[in-house]
């Protein structure tokens, strides 16, 4: 077997509305989400506070296969020195091969790129698997919400991540 190609990452244009739809509705878990699993009919991926251009997506051999969304953490001037990380998926069949650590690095180079001094981000405590992506990528948890979140019958912390950029 071909060892599987590296991960092309990009800055998401409007086109990736249906592929972006499609792998965030096949991702839902509990693992990761705090909304409800979504249900037809489905809103719309891109909006008024979800542009294109807030999205990394991952692309491997040119199929879209993950994607993570920066953001400002609030819309106030005094905390525009701040990105964070407000989603981050990547396509089940394609996990586990560096696409998730490759999106996070391009996340942290683009928010550098766009000034930005700090990167946090918000991860439930049970989810082993991202956390130890964001621990291994220099996030450090700097703070916890105990059992913040009632999901599938367990109480769930909300973890508080963060990185410098400088
Ligand atoms: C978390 C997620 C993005 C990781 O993506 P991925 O492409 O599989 O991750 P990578 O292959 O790049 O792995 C990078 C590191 O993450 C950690 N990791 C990834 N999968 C893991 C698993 N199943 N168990 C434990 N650690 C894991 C490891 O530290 C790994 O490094 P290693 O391979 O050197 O051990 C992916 O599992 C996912 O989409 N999960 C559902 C959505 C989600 O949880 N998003 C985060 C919301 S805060």
């Amino acid at each position: 077997m071909p060892e599987p190609a590296e991960p092309r990452i990009r800055v998401a244009r409007p086109a990736d509305e249906e592929p972006l739809a499609s792998l965030d509705r096949a991702a839902w878990s509990p693992l990761h989400a705090v909304m409800p699993e979504p249900q037809p009919p489905y809103p719309p991926f891109f909006d008024d506070r979800h542009a294109p251009d807030d999205y990394l997506v991952a692309e491997v051999d040119d199929r879209l296969v993950g994607y993570v969304r920066l953001a400002f953490p609030t819309g106030l001037a005094v905390n525009a020195h701040v990105r964070q990380i407000q989603g981050l998926v990547v396509a089940e069949e394609a996990r586990g091969r560096g696409v998730g650590r490759a999106l996070i690095r391009a996340a942290v180079e683009e928010s550098r790129r766009r000034g930005a001094r700090r990167l946090t981000l918000r991860v439930l405590g049970h989810n082993t698997p991202a956390r130890r992506l964001y621990a291994a990528e220099g996030f450090v948890v700097e703070g916890v919400l105990p059992g913040e979140f009632l999901l599938a019958g367990e109480y769930v912390d909300d973890v508080l991540m963060g990185r410098s950029l400088l």
